[in-house]
């Protein structure tokens, strides 16, 4: 399976980004540890880092033919866009949205996610290891 992993705005400061939220982790670790996991699986990953929601538009679009799934973390753009909300939509393939915090536990804005309808699932909460659950979820 081949699948392009997104990372939204903001998370190329993970490991200093409000680490008693975040982590200390950064997105290179991150990006190795779903590497690793997708080597074990299988899978072929590409994996996308922008602050720009055109940019992560343009490469949900670039990659259509080419990956058979999508793990995002649009980091606050979750909460307010439509327009990535309609890519995901317009590219037909599997989809799972994953946050590093627990969005539900958190301020009232960011319970809502204007992507999770275009979603299969919404997996929330558990650091890297929702990044690695959306793998499973995908091999299962
Ligand atoms: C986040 C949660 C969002 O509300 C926030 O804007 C982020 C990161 C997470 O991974 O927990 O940038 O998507």
């Amino acid at each position: 399976m081949k699948v392009l992993v997104l990372h939204g705005p903001n998370l190329n400061l993970l490991g200093e980004r409000q680490p008693e939220i975040y982590g200390t982790m950064t997105l290179a670790d991150l990006d190795g540890l779903v590497l690793e996991k997708a080597a074990s699986l299988g899978f072929e990953v590409r994996t996308f880092q922008s602050n720009h929601e055109g940019a992560l538009i343009d490469r949900i679009h670039e990659e259509r033919r080419w990956m058979d799934a999508l793990v995002i973390n649009a980091g606050a753009y979750t909460h307010t866009s439509y327009a990535i909300r309609d890519a995901i939509a317009a590219v037909a393939v599997r989809a799972i949205e994953v946050h590093l915090s627990d969005i539900h536990a958190r301020e009232p804005w960011r319970r809502e996610s204007r992507i999770a309808e275009v979603c299969e699932a919404q997996i929330v909460g558990k650091g890297a290891g929702s990044y690695l659950e959306a793998l499973d979820l995908l091999a299962g």
